[in-house]
């Protein structure tokens, strides 16, 4: 990957990755994709170039492809779990038809596409514990059946049309630069808000709700790693489960208490993101992803702890 599109570049995700692909790949140009109201800003604007990407319209993503002669599209755009309850038409409109825009541009100018999947692409009849590569993924939420649908288009796309198409389900990302908006992981970004604002936490999930979380810099490690994989290696394409930590808000609130010994958190629970975190896996087998491509986390709940308290001081002190 040379000329590198990013949809969503300035969302959690996006403002972080476009940053890392236009240090870390050599001759790259990499396009910082946004819409209106969400422009990029400070290092993100000063390092590259921006164009205005909407997902929902494939001739701006055809112009831009042309334009840079993309050769790989990082698709970024989506609603979160929760706001997805709320707008449902919309999160099928950005994730599903927004999917088939760029998987058919990918086809007609032959771009590789990084679209990511979930734990959200599972359900309650999913295996809790130790969840296999391949499962039952039956979500009942609707971020959950656009990430499944997204799983199978991506595939339909590699199979039928040889559009190089590949992801990973994320687990709740944790990071300092730039909010997530609106997902069921979110407290366990917000937890660390309030213990460096020396304010209390009210935690929107029980004690006992156990879900995989993932610290930035691993997270945009899978996403450039899996798209520089050896494809003749890949099994599996959409989408790998990745792995690196599992807690619930007791365990975390624990381990910044090791920093804020009167850190204090009470919960005020959320029945939306409740039962949609209920509908979710404990953890996840990463096992295939570490065989096929070589996945390895660096960083586990301690080390995560610690460099986001860090990095939040610098933000918010
Ligand atoms: N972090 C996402 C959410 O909570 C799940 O992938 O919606």
């Amino acid at each position: 990957m040379t000329n590198i599109l990013v949809i969503g570049s300035t969302g959690q995700i996006g403002s972080e990755l476009t940053m890392k692909l236009r240090r870390e790949i050599a001759g790259s140009t990499v396009v910082a994709g946004y819409i209106p109201g969400a422009e990029p800003k400070g290092e993100l604007k000063e390092s590259g170039p921006a164009e205005i990407c909407n997902v929902c319209d494939g001739s701006q993503i055809a112009d831009i492809v042309r334009k840079y002669d993309i050769d790989t599209i990082y698709n970024l755009a989506a609603l979160l779990s929760a706001v997805a309850e709320r707008k449902p038409l919309m999160a099928w409109d950005i994730q599903m038809n927004g999917l088939i825009n760029i998987l058919e541009v990918a086809r007609e100018h032959g771009c590789a596409v990084f679209t990511p999947s979930s734990i959200g692409s599972f359900g309650p009849g999913t295996p809790r514990d130790n969840t296999p590569q391949d499962t039952i993924q039956r979500p009942t939420s609707m971020y959950g059946v656009t990430k499944v649908a997204t799983e199978l288009l991506s595939d339909y796309y590699f199979h039928k049309y040889g559009v190089d198409t590949r992801s990973v389900r994320f687990p709740g990302l944790i990071s300092y630069t730039t909010l997530p908006g609106g997902g069921t992981t979110d407290y366990a970004v917000d937890i660390y808000y309030s213990a460096v604002k020396g304010e209390e936490f009210a935690c929107p999930l029980a004690a006992g709700t156990f879900m995989d979380m993932m610290y930035m810099p691993d997270a945009l490690d899978a996403a450039v790693k899996i798209m520089q994989a050896d494809p003749a290696k890949l099994i599996h394409r959409n989408s790998f489960n990745i792995a690196s930590m599992s807690f619930d808000p007791e365990i975390v609130c624990a381990e910044i208490r090791k920093h804020y010994p009167d850190f204090r958190m009470r919960y005020e629970i959320d029945p939306v993101r409740q039962t949609i975190a209920d509908s979710w896996p404990n953890r996840m087998d990463d096992s295939c992803a570490r065989a096929e491509w070589g996945w390895e986390p660096s960083y586990d709940l301690a080390s995560m702890t610690g460099d986001m308290i860090l990095h939040l001081k610098e933000k918010l002190l």
